[in-house]
């Protein structure tokens, strides 16, 4: 993939549903752009209220779009100044009903922040992601082959989505008859702005609010049964957590396990389908990473994770009045730390626009910057991506992806909802 610049700086409107709508070449040209020329730029917000027939949110002031990495780095390191209680770390600040469901600790800084990361950090010590180890390769055989005999299928919704949403739910201990009821209601959070989820506009604040409540219920039922019967798995865990005699109210294990259900699946389903894409799209770099599937894993998981960058933003307000690469900002201002654009910086990878699944050194930002909210769940992401691919090399070699994606209409999440693939089919 090549960048293509076709559209001017000032042409550049990184609000419009239209942008976001563009071939990924011409986005990756318009943040090229910015990179070199205004790294740091400023956008109108995009009225919500008008665009989608809902007043719930009203228009915001504006953010900066922040785009070089090092500038990311800065904001991420600095949460003193550059923080992610205030409003929000969405564009627009979420309104009081969303943050019963949403408020997660994502939106929080510290010291509330840290009391719930720790606490929440027992469900992802090395004996947790160890125990689960045996259930990620599981779940990945199962899934590749429940489809083996076939000869076809669509890579996303038959391999790379329920993968991770499964792991998610062994994880918490969710029972498998529940797991489908999870996976919409998290297509729903993430891709709510897309038709194919949410038909009409004017549905998707009550779908969004529909969803969130639905998870937390069931969160809510789930701690009651573990606090009544401890278990092994992590939510048991987390009911029972306790750090300075504190232990998670219903209300953080609720808004936590929405986090979590929706961090942990998007981000890893769309790491693979990207990652697939790629591999077939460079078939030199595939033979590498299938010739010696352990030795390359730990560069090419990276690799495919810079490449697909599916968390493509988050959000920052700034504390007091300040500057970052040499702009100055008022206190309250928002910046919009694009890790996508981040991730193909071109001061710090060298060709980034070329997928090398030996890339070192590799700092990209995918799973955000260095700072208190780096991805909890990335450790188990690695694994995860690992896993997949060398059960899929083994079990089906010469699967090859036959069509063009079909993206996800979003600004948030780089996502591929559709992929067909074929593949010498085995006998079951
Ligand atoms: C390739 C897969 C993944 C990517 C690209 C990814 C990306 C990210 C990013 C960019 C952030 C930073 C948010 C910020 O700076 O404000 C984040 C935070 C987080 N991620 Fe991931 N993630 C992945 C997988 C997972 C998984 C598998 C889980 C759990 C099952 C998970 C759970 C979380 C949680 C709980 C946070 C919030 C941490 C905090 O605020 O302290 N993620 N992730």
């Amino acid at each position: 993939m090549q960048p293509a610049e076709v559209l001017s700086l000032d042409e550049i409107d990184l609000s419009a549903p239209d942008f976001w709508a563009r071939p990924w070449e011409e986005r990756e040209g318009a943040f090229q752009l910015l990179r070199r020329e205004r790294p740091i730029s400023f956008h109108e917000e995009l009225d919500v209220a008008k665009e989608f027939g809902v007043d719930m949110i009203p228009r915001g002031p504006g953010y900066w779009a922040v785009t070089r990495h090092a500038d990311i780095l800065e904001a991420s390191r600095k949460p003193e100044i550059f923080c992610s209680g205030r409003g929000a770390t969405s564009i627009p600040d979420l309104p009081p009903p969303f943050l019963e469901f949403f408020g997660g600790m994502i939106n929080m800084d510290d010291p509330a922040h840290q009391r719930l990361r720790k606490l929440v950090s027992a469900g992802f010590t090395p004996k947790q992601l160890a125990r689960v180890s045996h259930d990620v390769e599981q779940a990945a055989a199962d899934i590749i082959d429940s489809v083996a005999a076939r000869g076809s299928c669509d890579f996303v919704t038959e391999l790379s989505a329920p993968f991770p949403i499964r792991i998610v739910c062994d994880m918490l201990g969710i029972p498998q008859s529940q797991h489908a009821f999870v996976f919409e209601r998290t297509n729903i959070v993430l891709g709510a702005g897309d038709p194919e989820y949410v038909a009409n506009p004017t549905e998707i604040i009550p779908a969004l609010l529909g969803a969130g409540a639905d998870l937390v219920a069931l969160m809510k039922d789930m701690r009651k049964m573990r606090l009544e019967n401890p278990t092994d798995d992590i939510t048991s865990a987390l009911v029972h957590a306790e750090v300075d005699g504190d232990k998670l109210s219903d209300e953080d294990l609720g808004s936590f396990f929405v986090l979590l259900v929706v961090a942990g699946n998007e981000t890893t389903r769309n790491s693979i389908s990207h990652g697939m894409k790629a591999l077939c799209d460079h078939p030199e770099q595939r033979e590498i990473f299938q010739g010696d599937v352990e030795g390359v894993a730990p560069t090419a998981v990276e690799e495919i994770v810079r490449w697909a960058s599916p968390v493509i933003f988050m959000r920052r307000t700034t504390t007091r009045d300040c500057e970052l690469g040499g702009q100055e900002l008022k206190e309250g201002q928002k910046l919009i730390l694009f890790y996508s654009s981040g991730n193909r910086d071109e001061l710090v990878f060298e060709n980034p626009y070329r997928f090398d699944v030996r890339r070192t050194p590799n700092d990209h930002v995918g799973y955000g910057g260095p700072g208190p909210h780096f991805c909890l769940g990335a450790n188990l992401a690695r694994r995860e991506i690992t896993v997949f691919f060398r059960e899929l090399f083994k079990r089906l070699p010469d699967l090859q992806v036959t069509g063009e994606p079909d993206r996800l209409a979003s600004n948030f999440i780089h996502g591929i909802k559709h992929l067909p693939c074929e593949f010498t089919p085995k006998a079951a």
